[in-house]
């Protein structure tokens, strides 16, 4: 793929670059199968089937980002899921170097990065099975909507070129992949406290009335804080509710 040989990733990647796939995450899983080393990084122009969170899909077109990064965390998949706001603090981070100075960012819970307030990414942590190797590898898929926003997206969405970034594919995945190795370092050496810490220094929203909306559900409340494995404490109207996924909405402005 045109740029791939000029990205400067860490070393701690081994990158695999694509054309067209039907997911990057379904490419990752094949690899971990085979049983490829952690660091591997699947990266694709455009997906056929590009995957969203709760059986969603994910608008895929050329000129967005489609990566999939393969790491074999030292944890059982309830602690690795954790992962997760290390893949949105990557991005956040990635979004903030790259956008013009003045541009906001900021994190909706559990890990979608925001400009101005719109969906600028997409997260999704899956795990994946290595035959002869105990505990799962962990597939986390990023999306980043470089060039293009969905038309029809469930949270209002946008694009980092509407807000004025002009930095190419290879340059956002680099910025994306150092973002990976930097918050993914900090987990391994210091657990999920720092990234929490760091989440929450990026948040929107804590404080304020939300809506959580559950697949069965929708619970408005007060977003109090995150527990310490990430969960989402809300003070609904019958009760403290503590939530494990949820997409969140906000009932204020800016
Ligand atoms: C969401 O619904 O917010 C999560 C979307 C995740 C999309 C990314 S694009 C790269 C990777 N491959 C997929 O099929 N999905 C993820």
């Amino acid at each position: 793929m045109n740029g791939a040989a000029a990205t400067p990733l860490p070393r701690f990647f081994r990158l695999v670059a694509l054309d067209t796939v039907d997911s990057t995450n379904g490419v990752a899983h094949a690899l971990a199968a085979e049983g490829a080393p952690e660091g591997t990084l699947v990266w694709a122009r455009t997906q056929t089937a590009g995957r969203g969170r709760r059986g969603r899909g994910w608008h895929s077109p050329p000129g967005n980002l489609f990566l999939s990064a393969l790491l074999r965390p030292d944890a059982l998949p309830g602690e690795a899921a954790q992962l997760s706001f290390a893949a949105a603090l990557a991005v956040h981070d990635a979004a903030a170097e790259i956008l013009p100075s003045g541009v906001r960012t900021d994190l909706k819970w559990p890990n979608d990065v925001l400009v101005e307030g719109r969906k600028v990414s997409g997260i999704l942590l899956e795990t994946a099975e290595t035959p002869g190797e105990a505990r799962p590898a962990l597939v986390v898929g990023i999306g980043v909507n470089v060039a293009a926003s969905p038309p029809d997206a469930a949270y209002p969405a946008t694009c980092l070129a509407d807000h004025g970034a002009t930095a190419d594919l290879a340059t956002v995945l680099a910025a994306v992949a150092r973002g990976i190795e930097r918050w993914y370092g900090r987990w391994r050496d210091g657990g999920f406290g720092p990234l929490r810490a760091a989440w929450l220094a990026r948040a929107r929203g804590v404080g304020d009335p939300i809506t959580v909306r559950l697949p069965d559900a929708s619970l408005d409340g007060i977003f109090v804080d995150l527990d310490p494995s990430g969960a989402l404490i809300l003070d609904a109207v019958g009760g403290r509710r503590t939530i494990g996924a949820g997409d969140v909405f906000f009932r204020t402005g800016g």
